[in-house]
């Protein structure tokens, strides 16, 4: 291997990539990173601010477009796709970030309106934009599906059962599409963030203090180390990974078991 192939194989040059729920946030770091590797990224959100977030891309050099997507309507992720197709290119690689936690409550009190929500647009909505992108991976021999999932996939979350229920079913589906297709040169995995600080983001002080107090380090972590993760599996570099749910939380999930001890 000379030092070219070294460096080649971290490269997304002719890749298309799309990124759900990208008008800011990890999604828009994650698409900064891929279109930096090389790869030409479509953001889409449900929220129309993902165009001048793209314009914000493109003034930094990026080749970077936008779509305005509600993921969670189905004849929409499949028109976005083709239109996406048409005038950009089939896409090689999704990125299923497109998501929404609320604190509903406990499950004895959750309404069954909220749990729908937080299924349509987590879990069925990846399904969708899967789903809609896949025949055309599986046809070009090559593809990658990331899900980006949550820590508390892994373990539950008090007060949040519709969230933690859609991630671990974001979780089981993407394990069962790289079980499915990786015969075909399609990779599908997870990566599973603890507490990331987001710009922008407004959290529950009580909240974010719960957290602090069970985090290694006692810091969040930060968008770049999500969408880094997230860059390496989407590239020829790990073409051997496949159906993983990777956990970037700096080791967080090891103090949300059982009884384990506040850090300390
Ligand atoms: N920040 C964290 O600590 C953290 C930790 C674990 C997992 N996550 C996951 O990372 C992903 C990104 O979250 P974030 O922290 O960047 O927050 P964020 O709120 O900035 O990003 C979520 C994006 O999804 C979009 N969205 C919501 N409903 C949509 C729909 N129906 N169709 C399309 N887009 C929709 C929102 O408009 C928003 O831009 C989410 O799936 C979230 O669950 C975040």
């Amino acid at each position: 291997m000379n030092m070219d192939s070294f460096t080649d194989a971290f490269s997304l040059q002719g890749r298309v990539a799309l990124v759900t729920g990208a008008a800011g946030g990890l999604g828009l770091e994650t698409a900064r990173w891929l279109s930096a590797h090389g790869a030409v990224v479509v953001i889409s959100d449900v929220r129309s601010e993902v165009a001048a977030a793209a314009q914000q891309l493109r003034g930094e050099g990026l080749d970077v477009h936008s779509r305005v997507l509600d993921v969670a309507n189905a004849d929409a992720v499949f028109a976005t796709v083709e239109s996406v197709r048409a005038e950009i290119g089939s896409i090689d690689i999704l990125v299923n970030n497109a998501g929404l936690k609320h604190n509903h409550g406990t499950a004895a009190k959750m309404e069954p309106s909220a749990w729908d929500r937080e299924i349509a647009i987590n879990l069925s909505g990846a399904f969708y934009c899967a789903r809609a992108t896949l025949p055309g991976m599986i046809e070009r021999s090559w593809g990658r599906i990331i899900g980006v999932s949550s820590f508390v996939a892994l373990s539950g979350l008090h007060g949040a059962p519709g969230y933690a229920a859609s991630k671990s079913g974001l979780n089981g589906l993407t394990r069962t599409i790289a079980l499915e297709a990786y015969r075909y040169g399609v990779t599908a995995n997870v990566v599973c963030p603890g507490p990331i600080a987001v710009p922008g983001a407004s959290s529950d002080p009580k909240i974010a203090e719960r957290f602090l107090s069970r985090l290694p380090g006692g810091k969040f972590g930060e968008a770049q180390d999500v969408a880094a993760a997230i860059t390496y599996l989407a590239s020829d570099a790990a073409k051997f990974v496949n159906g993983i749910e990777l956990p970037i939380d700096a080791g967080a999930r090891l103090f949300y078991t059982g009884n384990a001890p506040k850090r300390g």
